[in-house]
């Protein structure tokens, strides 16, 4: 039997389209019909392995001459790879086969063939090449496997804060006022106006907080950052959430709640992909390891870095203290030098604030960044001017501390240095389709 006929996607014969997790799950069944695109491709003696794959996994295809018919057999030799096929033909356990089944092909049909594929070992002299070709790149197996990871941790977020009873909202990409300092900021034109992309929603949901009370948000933030290092991206997204009547204490307790609850989500949906990926993912206990910037700069101090107090952590000390760590842990009480205008302080240690970084484990670095905000009017404008910004710049965000601010807090974590980390990434553009640098706006 071939199947020549039907593309117009109506069910022709007796098996309806089974996707290959439905197959291999219900197994029994003798005989199915799929269809994928062609990932691989192997002879032996007379019999063809077809590897296919659709959105939901692999399944061997054989097809054996003398079995199948001549037709059969010929179109799935001269097959081209990544072409789209459909397949019928009967279910056999094979131990061999991934997922252990196999599908004996005795009808073939080519939905949409493909040209020769340009990703060859010989093609690939450079890194450089497979991000050019990344819209092609991205079928590979670590590609998918990545993205199923990162799709499970944003889903795990928004498990997680509906659970909390936070409100999802979203604002504008367009801003004025710079959330993380001027530096980073892309500019664009804006009617003759100037107008930038938005490097936080922070200053919105806290706006928001007054009718939400709780509220997060999961969109694209943007970094003009002129670094090229493995954990940097223009644009990347950001999961950020805002709380009223929260201090810095509860900021950090549900930061490591929502991390331990992605990763036990990963852990049980997406044990295949990690295996793909090579990942050895542990459950991180609760609490977290708090540590004191003082004393993150001492550790090191001792292993060999050294930086100044007041300064940003360097990437290298990051990388060195999180080196010996298995489980994500906080660098609380950063120096005000160190960190945006609106962080509170200590009453007592006016140079300290309330803040802290998530840092993962293993060298990964930074995930979150999260503290409590200045709440109240005159403290906020006399922060804003003994930095020596311009106090019109943030009027709408000045005023909402005088009508109704009750002390709140909040953070942003990135859900590529999330998923980077989790999947256990080397560079952080492997966790974007496609990934936005300094040198790399397409495809
Ligand atoms: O540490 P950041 O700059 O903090 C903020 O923007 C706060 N306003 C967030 C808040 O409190 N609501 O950014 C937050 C996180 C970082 O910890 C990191 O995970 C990610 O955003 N991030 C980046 N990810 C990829 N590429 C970049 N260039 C990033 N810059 C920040
Ligand atoms: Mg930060």
């Amino acid at each position: 039997m071939t199947m020549s006929e039907g593309r117009d996607g109506r069910e022709k014969g007796a098996e309806h389209s089974l996707s290959i997790r439905e197959l291999l799950t219900l197994r029994s069944v003798p005989r199915a019909r799929v269809r994928g695109w062609v990932a691989g491709k192997a002879g032996v003696g007379g019999v063809v392995f077809v590897m296919l794959r659709d959105g939901s996994g692999y399944l061997q295809i054989s097809a054996k001459k003398g079995v199948a018919s001549q037709d059969v057999f010929n179109s799935v030799r001269e097959v081209p790879r990544e072409s789209v096929v459909e397949v019928v033909g009967a279910v056999r356990e094979d131990k061999r086969a991934p997922g252990g089944v196999e599908l004996a092909a005795d009808g073939f049909e080519v939905i949409s063939r493909a040209e020769p594929w340009p990703i060859t070992k010989t093609a690939v002299q450079s890194r450089s090449y497979l991000l050019e070709m990344r819209h092609l790149s991205i079928r590979g197996r670590k590609s998918i496997a990545t993205m199923k990871i990162r799709a499970e941790v944003m889903g795990a977020c928004f498990d997680y804060f509906r659970d909390k009873g936070f409100t999802l909202i979203s604002a504008p990409t367009f801003v004025q006022a710079a959330v993380e300092g001027g530096s980073t900021l892309f500019e664009v034109a804006y009617f003759g106006k100037k107008a930038y992309l938005s490097q936080s929603a922070q200053f919105y949901e806290e706006a928001a907080l007054a009718g939400l009370e709780k509220v997060w948000i999961c969109q694209p933030a943007f970094r003009a950052e002129k670094s090229r290092t493995a954990k940097h991206l223009t644009e990347f997204w950001m999961i950020e959430a805002e709380r009223a009547f929260a201090d810095q204490e509860a900021n950090m307790r549900l930061q490591e709640e929502l991390v331990a609850f992605a990763v036990e989500r990963v852990l049980e949906r997406r044990q295949d992909e990690l295996a793909i990926l090579g990942r050895k993912l542990l459950r991180p206990e609760l609490p977290l390891e708090r540590i004191a910037y003082d004393e993150l700069r001492e550790m090191a101090a001792s292993k060999g870095t050294q930086f100044a107090y007041g300064e940003d952590i360097p990437t290298e000390a990051e990388r060195l203290v999180s080196l010996s760590r298995e489980a994500p842990f906080f660098v609380t009480e950063f120096p005000l030098s160190a960190r945006s205008f609106y962080h509170m302080t200590y009453d007592d240690r006016p140079e300290v604030t309330k803040s802290a970084d998530l840092i993962a484990p293993e060298g990964y670095g930074e995930l979150a960044t999260g503290g409590q905000r200045i709440s109240e009017y005159y403290p906020l404008l006399q922060r804003i001017k003994s930095q020596d910004m311009p106090p019109e710049a943030f009027s709408w965000y000045l005023d909402l501390r005088k009508y109704g601010m009750p002390y709140h807090s909040g953070f942003g974590m990135g859900v590529e240095r999330a998923t980077r980390w989790i999947a256990g990434l080397k560079n952080i553009r492997s966790a974007s389709l496609f990934p936005r640098t300094m040198t790399r706006v397409s495809p």
